[in-house]
């Protein structure tokens, strides 16, 4: 399967001859399974039309002048927010210029510069105003911004010159595309990831179960998996459908997630437990469904055994990784948390319950906000804040912080041991 099924790509065109092969691109993302919004700058719809990309993409096309009163009048957040990665292709000398210095004078470029998703640009231009030396030093300052430069290649041009310049050919701008999404940050390494929530039976019908969706859980395992790891991904039930990891184990009861994490654990270099566990199961779970006879029915809970204490207590434990969901002092939980459950990071995050000023985030919403804090020998040694962006953006950024502490970790205990 494509890294990108599944991936938001925002495609901005801009004025070149090159513009017609965008709609080629366009079609090719969709078939690859991305969810693709265009945007044009006022040059590009001198060449191509907006109706073309409407059709192809099967959504408005976004323009300068676009109306943004169907939305918050925020379309260049909500577009930088929504989009895990962004191609400009083609690119102009002149966006190029644009975006390298941080000019915002147009939607695309102003999008650019609100988005922290994968960028990339394909150069399309005649050869001399490639080669010329502004345009080499704008590309270099884009490249050391982090955005990826596919292209171009060389051969034969629109204005009848032959050099480079050209655009990339559709086929070699997909596939760089989709590496992009594969960062061997974690290549080779056992990961075992817990996500969604657990059924504890009352009776055969009813159970006690909790809000979580698997929804980061299942982002952070995607990641993980694009990140070269080999993802053992244990989910409570979820109506999410899996990512295509190594495997998948499907339970129910905190009960059954804990004898699949500790049979999975023992290969395991990073352990993240992202499921929200439940606390308690019911002593004596009735043999039949419970009849509606008494006015008042009681519960004997029982407390759960702590998945993920278990393996960080390990002798020889992987990397651990918790999850707090928390609704009150969530930064302090969290950093108590880490300390007395002894893991090496806690990734905190507020699930109480959303405001004007809070917007729908954590259980259930595609968006999220994490603090994170790590320790190194039993104390506090650093804390990072993603703010909010969607779940799939924040998995990556996660599994990047994850795959860098790892290797600090790994080196420092080869040092300790040496
Ligand atoms: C016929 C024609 C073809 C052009 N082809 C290109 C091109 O291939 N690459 C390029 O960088 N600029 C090209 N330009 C110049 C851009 O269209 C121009 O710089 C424009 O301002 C780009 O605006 P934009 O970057 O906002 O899209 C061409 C202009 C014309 C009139």
């Amino acid at each position: 399967m494509s890294t990108l099924n599944g991936k938001n790509i925002v495609l901005g065109i801009t004025g070149g001859i090159a513009a017609y092969k965008s709609a080629d691109l366009t079609r090719r993302l969709i078939e690859a399974g991305a969810d693709v919004r265009v945007v044009m700058t006022t040059a590009a719809t001198e060449f191509v039309t907006a109706m073309t990309f409407q059709a192809l993409s099967g959504h408005p096309v976004f323009f300068d002048n676009s109306d943004d009163t169907e939305a918050s009048g925020m379309k260049h957040i909500e577009l930088a927010r929504w989009a895990d990665a962004i191609i400009v292709a083609p690119a102009s000398a002149n966006t190029i210029a644009k975006l390298a210095h941080g000019r915002a004078d147009n939607l695309l470029t102003t999008l650019c510069l609100a988005s922290e998703a994968i960028k990339c640009f394909a150069p399309a231009m005649n050869r001399v105003m490639w080669d010329d030396l502004s345009t080499q030093s704008n590309c270099k300052r884009l490249t050391d911004k982090n955005w990826f430069q596919f292209g171009p290649a060389s051969g034969s041009q629109a204005c009848g010159e032959i050099g480079e310049g050209r655009m990339l050919e559709v086929s070699d701008l997909l596939s760089s595309l989709e590496h992009c999404f594969k960062s061997g940050e974690l290549q080779g390494l056992n990961l075992v990831i817990t996500a969604g929530p657990t059924y504890e039976a009352i009776d055969p019908v009813r159970f006690i179960g909790n809000r979580s969706s698997g929804r980061m859980g299942y982002a952070i395992a995607d990641a993980a998996r694009e990140a070269g790891a080999n993802v053992t991904l244990i989910s409570g039930p979820s109506h999410l459908s899996p990512p295509e990891v190594k495997r998948f184990v499907a339970v129910e009861s905190a009960d059954e997630m804990q004898q699949a994490v500790m049979s999975s654990i023992k290969s395991c270099h990073i352990y993240i437990s992202t499921a929200a566990v439940s606390d308690y199961r019911v002593a004596d779970v009735a043999r039949q469904k419970i009849k509606k006879t008494e006015d008042r029915l009681s519960l004997n809970l029982t407390k759960n055994d702590d998945i993920i204490s278990a393996v960080a207590n390990q002798q020889v434990r992987p990397y651990v990784v918790g999850f707090a969901a928390e609704t009150e002092n969530v930064a302090e939980n969290a950093r108590q948390k880490l300390l007395r459950k002894k893991l090496d990071m806690i990734v905190a995050n507020d699930v109480s319950e959303s405001s004007a000023d809070k917007p729908d985030i954590g259980f259930n919403s595609d968006y999220n906000a994490l603090h994170i804090f790590w320790s190194s020998k039993g104390q506090l040694e650093g804390e990072q804040q993603f703010e909010l962006a969607r779940k799939t953006l924040l998995a990556r950024k996660l599994i990047t912080l994850i795959a860098n502490r790892f290797r600090d970790n790994s080196s420092q205990h080869a040092k300790d041991t040496a």
